[in-house]
């Protein structure tokens, strides 16, 4: 039995303290008055003085106008509201009189905690950063039946606090769910891009249905369906490896056309400009990373290791590796591309007898492993000592002779 304290005791912290409470000692703090069978609603000096786990759930509120029920797309970002949670800190260190396990719940955007949240409290206390996914309506289910557990330390690894509070859930817990242990910034992306995947689905879901009403014909139903029945690509982990952007002989062409029957039958929006607009800035903020590595490293040239838009065929056909030259080239810098096999032969060499910034655009292992395929890319050239080598796949490792980048991961090493 531990004594465990809630600070917030709202639509989420009430029903997930009294969970608690039916294996363990809660109390329960709110500004607001609150009652329950369960927990021991107390003051905040109780609260923290009683309590080993102190969890934080008040709210990080929007602002008003800000949750969807009324248009707001055309309104100014704006970030949630952090007071509550700045005031439960603070009170955790003016009551605390001694060290406490603190454990925040709230839904925060990446890298709150770092900047605002971690640098206030007092050095005695431990740490962690959990975000719920948990639904309204059924708090109490979703606690104890989680599909993971995200659980954020200070460098991501999994320590001997993160190793407490998992044996605590442990008994609770109907189910037996993933724990996924990550840097207090990366639970914070997890949580809010796991909402985001759901909003992307929903609304592609729904275009489809736009789709349906103009052009006739369609029930939106057997489209979907057999988009949901289409587990080897899209409703699978495949194509959740960030790297390269998306390339090929169909999928670009297929988007850029399909921004032509959004503006045909006046569907009113254009996902399809959006997500080619992502793209084609994603591929210019590569191509800066590359210069800025070329940079910092005597200016060396820039070299696309793979121009054709896969590994293993000729196609240069909707490549992403030529988007990336394009910005390149668009910034002042030559550019070459190695491809022994690419049917585009404009700027592509034999060999690179000199050292140079390359990016590794292809990795057929990746491309090619759903057919059981598991050999690796051989590079195309002999790679110069002195290279670096941008990795947008973050599976090479650095030898003697050259330094690979890991592109997309920003942890300290
Ligand atoms: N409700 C959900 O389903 C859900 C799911 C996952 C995550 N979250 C996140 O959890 C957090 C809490 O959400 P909620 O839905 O329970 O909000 P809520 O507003 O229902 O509850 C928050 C409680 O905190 C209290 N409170 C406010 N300021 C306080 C303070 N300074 N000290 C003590 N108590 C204070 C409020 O009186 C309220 O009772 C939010 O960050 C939310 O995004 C909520």
């Amino acid at each position: 039995m531990k004594n465990i304290g809630f600070i917030g005791i709202g639509k989420l912290g009430l029903d997930c303290a009294e969970v608690f409470a039916e294996q363990h000692t809660v109390r329960g703090y709110d500004i607001y008055p609150r009652t329950s069978d369960s927990v021991k609603v107390c003051d905040i000096n109780e609260l923290v003085n009683q309590s080993e786990w102190i969890f934080i759930a008040v709210p990080t509120p929007h602002q008003e106008g800000y949750d969807g029920s009324v248009p707001s797309s055309h309104m100014k970002p704006k970030d949630f509201g952090h007071d509550a949670v700045i005031d439960a800190i603070k009170n955790i260190n003016r009551y605390a009189r001694s060290p406490k396990k603190v454990v925040l719940i709230s839904t925060v955007l990446p890298g709150t905690t770092r900047r605002k949240f971690f640098p206030l409290l007092d050095s005695q206390h431990q740490f962690l950063y959990n975000p719920y996914l948990i639904a309204m309506g059924s708090v109490k289910w979703d606690m104890i039946n989680p599909e993971m557990v995200m659980i954020g330390t200070e460098d991501g690894n999994p320590n001997a606090l993160a190793s407490e509070l998992i044996d605590l859930y442990k008994t609770i817990m109907a189910n037996n769910p993933r724990y996924e242990i990550g840097t207090w910034d990366e639970c914070e992306a997890i949580k809010i891009f796991y909402n985001t995947f759901i909003s992307a689905k929903v609304g592609l879901v729904n275009m489809i249905q736009d789709f349906a009403l103009r052009i006739g014909h369609i029930n939106v139903d057997v489209v979907t369906d057999a988009l949901a029945r289409s587990t080897m690509r899209i409703m699978g982990p495949k194509y959740m490896t960030a790297g390269m952007g998306d390339a090929g002989a169909c999928h670009p062409r297929d988007n850029i056309a399909l921004r032509w029957l959004a503006e045909e039958y006046d569907i009113g929006y254009d996902l399809f400009d959006t997500v080619m607009h992502a793209r084609e800035i994603q591929a210019k903020n590569l191509a800066r990373f590359l210069l800025d590595q070329s940079a910092t490293h005597n200016n060396l040239p820039v070299v696309i290791h793979g121009k054709a838009y896969k590994p293993d065929v000729p196609y240069c056909i909707g490549s992403y590796s030529t988007l990336v030259g394009f910005y390149l080239e668009q910034a002042g810098h030559k550019v070459v591309y190695v491809d022994p096999l690419a049917d585009d032969p404009a700027n592509v060499v034999d060999s690179v007898d000199y050292p140079a910034v390359f990016l590794w655009a292809h990795n057929r292992k990746i491309t090619y492993e759903y057919t059981g395929d598991q050999l690796d890319t051989q590079p195309y050239c002999v790679i110069t000592p002195g290279s670096i080598i941008v990795d947008p796949w973050r599976k090479l490792t650095s030898t003697a002779e050259y330094e690979v980048v890991h592109y997309g991961n920003t942890r300290p090493k």
